[in-house]
């Protein structure tokens, strides 16, 4: 499906980021059978972004996560776009992946890094899983996305700089830029 086609059936929510989260996939140059993990499921627009773009992702999110982030429609969302086939969903901690060393060709947390408990567990984690060369992109609102997001939900968290919690892993760090979102894109 086309991305107008599928911005129009899945409205606002969506199509505010989609450009800017395919402008990012698209800069990361990933190949077509590439092993990619999406941490922080939430309403599913990483994983439907991935998707859309021809990509099969694994996603997931606490089991015992009951905060309004958590537990959305994204399967819902997906069908309306025909990509639940690509996506499959797995219930895991960030700070605790249930997978082997050394898997995944890049790893997405979209709005999710803030929301992690244990976040310097939780970036080890993901360099413990990714391959060598691998990405680890995450993808965090700015303040002047934060004062939005207050607007309706007045306790959502601050935003959060992934570089302060590399500590002393080898990754090397490029950013892209938007008004309302950074991508901060960590190669191993
Ligand atoms: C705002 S949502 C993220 C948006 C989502 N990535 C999207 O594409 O729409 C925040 C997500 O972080 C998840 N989360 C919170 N703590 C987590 C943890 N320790 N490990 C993994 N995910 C966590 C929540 O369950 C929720 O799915």
């Amino acid at each position: 499906m086309e991305l107008l086609e599928a911005k129009e059936i899945l409205g606002q929510e969506f199509s505010f980021i989609a450009d800017f989260l395919i402008e990012v996939v698209l800069s990361l140059d990933i190949k077509e059978d590439s092993h990619i993990l999406d941490v922080g499921t939430g309403s599913g627009r990483m994983a439907i972004t991935l998707a859309l773009n021809g990509f099969n992702v694994i996603t997931g999110e606490p089991e015992d996560d009951f905060s309004e982030y958590a537990k959305l429609d994204w399967l819902e969302s997906a069908k309306k776009v025909n990509v639940e086939e690509l996506i499959v969903f797995k219930p895991f901690r960030a700070e605790e992946l249930p997978f082997e060393n050394e898997i995944f060709d890049v790893i997405f947390l979209f709005g999710a890094l803030h929301h992690v408990d244990g976040r310097e567990l939780a970036i080890q984690e993901c360099y413990r899983v990714s391959k060598q060369n691998g990405i680890i992109c995450i993808i965090e609102p700015t303040p002047k996305m934060i004062k939005i997001i207050r607007k309706t939900t007045p306790t959502h968290p601050e935003e959060e700089d992934p570089r302060n919690y590399i500590g002393e892993l080898p990754l090397s760090v490029e950013i892209i830029k938007n008004y309302f979102f950074h991508a901060y894109i960590f190669k191993k």
